[in-house]
């Protein structure tokens, strides 16, 4: 049984992460979603909103858990009995980020693996921040995001009083 976790913000899911979690759902015996407490990011959603839009997102997947950590990935992993880390690479850009995280955790964990995956085209383009900024100033993110998180972000708007 391969045991694989992808980690990330999520600060909102995007289409470009589900599309990563449905592939990785039919590559992995079984999928951990685990949302990263300790991020340098300062979040527009709280981890309960976040866990609940990811639950949601996710209950199509038999296969595939939503949870949150804090502390160090790998002794996450761990703890889980995980093997193997998923991410993604949206561009070139992603890659030097993304090879120092996975050095570093192999640094830590050499039993553990990061396997990354090419991000489909059509969401290359994409990401959280981008995301937040265009809805919570008003613009449409209809085909960027699933219609649940479209929701969670209009209500954000609303409660925060973003004008725009
Ligand atoms: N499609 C579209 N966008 C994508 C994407 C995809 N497939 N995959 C990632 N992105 C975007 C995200 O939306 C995010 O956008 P943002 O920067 O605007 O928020 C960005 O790419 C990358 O974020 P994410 O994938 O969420 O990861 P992260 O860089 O925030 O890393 C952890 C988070 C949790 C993996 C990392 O901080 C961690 O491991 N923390 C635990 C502490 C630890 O172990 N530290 C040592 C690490 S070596």
């Amino acid at each position: 049984m391969i045991k694989a976790i992808y980690p990330g913000t999520f600060d909102p899911p995007t289409n470009g992460h589900l599309d990563l979690i449905e592939r990785s759902s039919r590559l992995f015996d079984y999928v951990i979603v685990a949302i990263g407490e300790q991020s340098t990011k300062k979040p527009l959603f709280s981890i309960q909103e976040r866990l609940d839009m990811l639950r949601e997102l996710c209950a199509p997947f038999p296969n595939v858990e939503v949870d949150h950590f804090s502390g160090l990935l790998v002794h996450y992993a761990r703890e889980k009995g995980v093997t193997i880390i998923i991410r993604g690479l949206r561009a070139v850009s992603d890659f030097e980020y993304e090879m120092q995280m996975a050095l570093m955790n192999r640094k830590l964990a050499p039993d553990i693996e990061t396997v990354f995956l090419m991000t489909s085209a059509k969401w290359s383009f994409l990401s959280s921040s981008l995301v937040k900024e265009v809805a919570l100033l008003g613009g449409c993110v209809k085909q960027l995001v699933p219609p649940l998180v479209e929701k969670y972000l209009k209500e954000k708007r609303k409660n925060e009083g973003h004008q725009g």
